[in-house]
């Protein structure tokens, strides 16, 4: 087992906080030193001030998590020498707001309608501060905006807000929180996980990955760059009306009952428990820990699963099994070469299905991460989620929760036991529409003191940056030029 440095890595890389709340901070640099002192100040070991959590043990869990992303556009602002810039994946310079169109953000999730400057090359830094009560969300953000404000260091452009839901719910009422990759040298998971340990290079830069004598190249220089990581953060309103609509329309479409239709969309009854497992009814009798142990074929981890290779448990085309196939065939034999790690809550209040209509926005502030963002988030999104070709007979069709299912005609297809052809449900539509994003590099504390001392030495103090270096270049899943963020400039 490689040795992992946990004192340095950030700790939303390798746990999971479980805490209630979370507040993103999306932040300009307004002044390069002060902003670079400030980045500093997170990582001096002084309690005087919010530090960042890394992946150090914990004896008593901390009242809130802090961590970190920085943009390329961040990056930059903050000064880093220009062949360091150019060490980074040309997706991460490019960024979220230009490559929206590969990864399914068009037309209402295209970057044109993002909220609150994402779309803007001012988005520099992100803070995901993580508490357990509201008292210490509110002292914490208190000293962060002293000393970020304070000092002229940070100009805030947005706040972002997400509480947990009763009984651990997303919206859309599944129970979230049961898949994670456990990753060799990390932290034991917080449920157990039958699927072989994912190599640490698959989500820490620096260390083998999951291809064959092969390690993600590491940004430079190797203090900025090792035991980092990128993250997809991403916030995605939820048309729960629309879904549960579609789910009374699909039942009288298909004559299933529309809890089985809603675990068919999913891959898991809305308690979390998967169809693998428990194909016709809920299976409440099964344990909350039990309900992560399952394959799609048998397999060395599951020797027993049930061989669902058609699909007749858990549709192929269902948002669990299209996320992460575990053992079942899909082309390129890369069925768990692109795991991802989910952080992140929900926003808005509990869905209310006596009041529809009520007009408050319901969503996700969600983190996707992996040391790959082209092969791990982008993939997921461009080829697992809004194409059908990865895996036979799912002909044109997309993730039903997250596809882009704006396009006409969109359908799910069902297969059915002594049925030569799937029940085909139409009806879908966009579940989910992006409303903003960001591609961050989330550093790690050493690279954070590393950027913290740049120009110390010196009286030469670089200013903002007027114009950043681009790469244009073609993303190797999505065939798409990478249009310059630049283009998308919304003040
Ligand atoms: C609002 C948007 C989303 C909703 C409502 C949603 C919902 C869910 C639910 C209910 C689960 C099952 C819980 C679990 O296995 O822990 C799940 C699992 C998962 N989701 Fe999503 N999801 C969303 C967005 C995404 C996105 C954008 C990605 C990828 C880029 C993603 C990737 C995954 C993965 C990898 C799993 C675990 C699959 C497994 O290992 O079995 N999800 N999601």
């Amino acid at each position: 087992m490689p040795e992992l440095a946990h004192a340095v890595i950030q700790g939303l890389i390798l746990r999971t906080y479980a805490m209630p709340m979370l507040r993103v901070l999306a932040l300009k640099v307004a002044q390069p030193q002060a902003a670079r002192q400030f980045l500093g100040q997170l990582v001096s070991g002084t309690q005087d001030s919010p530090q960042l959590a890394t992946a150090t043990d914990w004896t008593v869990k901390p009242l809130y998590c802090l961590n970190v992303g920085l943009t390329y556009a961040g990056l930059a602002a903050l000064g880093l020498q220009p062949d360091s810039l150019a060490s980074f994946p040309e997706e991460f310079v490019a960024g979220a707001a230009a490559r929206a169109e590969c990864v399914g953000d068009t037309g209402r999730s295209s970057p044109e309608n993002w909220i609150d400057q994402l779309a803007s090359p001012d988005l520099h830094v992100l803070l995901f501060l993580f508490a357990q009560a509201d008292d210490v969300l509110e002292q914490v953000t208190t000293q962060l905006r002293a000393t970020y404000s304070g000092s002229g260091a940070l100009y805030e452009l947005s706040v972002h807000e997400a509480r947990s839901l009763p009984e651990s719910k997303a919206h859309f009422g599944y129970r979230d929180g049961f898949a994670q990759p456990t990753i060799d040298g990390g932290l034991p998971p917080a449920m157990p996980d039958v699927l072989p340990r994912a190599p640490a290079g698959e989500f820490v830069l620096g260390h083998p990955s999951q291809y064959a004598d092969f390690t993600y190249p590491v940004p430079i220089p190797p203090a900025l760059g090792e035991n980092g990581s990128f993250a997809a953060f991403r916030i995605l309103a939820q048309d729960c009306n629309g879904f549960e609509q579609f789910l009374t329309d699909a039942a009288i479409q298909t004559g299933l009952d529309r809890e089985l239709i809603a675990a068919k969309l999913c891959g898991r009854w809305r308690n979390g428990v998967p169809l693998s497992l428990s194909p016709d009814s809920p299976g409440e009798q099964i344990p909350l820990e039990e309900r992560n142990s399952f394959d799609y074929v048998p397999s060395d981890s599951v020797p027993d699963a049930f061989d669902d290779r058609r699909g007749y448990r858990c549709p192929l085309g269902s948002h669990i099994r299209r996320m992460n196939p575990r053992s079942s065939a899909v082309a390129g034999s890369s069925g768990l070469k692109r795991r991802i790690i989910r952080r992140g809550l929900p926003y808005g209040p509990p869905y209310d299905a006596l009041n529809p209509g009520d007009g408050i926005e319901r969503g996700l502030l969600g983190l996707f991460i992996g040391v790959s963002l082209k092969d791990q988030f982008e993939f997921l999104m461009s080829d697992w989620a809004n194409k059908g070709s990865f895996a036979p007979g799912l002909r044109d069709t997309r993730d039903p929760i997250i596809g882009n299912n704006s396009v006409s005609g969109a359908t799910f297809l069902i297969p059915m036991p002594g049925q030569k052809r799937p029940l085909e449900v139409s009806g879908l539509s966009s579940f989910v529409t992006t409303r903003g994003g960001a591609y961050c590099f989330l550093p790690s504390a050493t690279a954070i003191r590393y950027i913290s001392g740049l120009f110390s030495d010196s009286s030469l103090i670089p200013c903002l940056p007027q114009t950043y270096h681009v790469h244009r270049g073609h993303n190797l899943y999505c065939t798409l030029p990478i249009r310059k963020y630049t283009e998308y400039g919304s003040d």
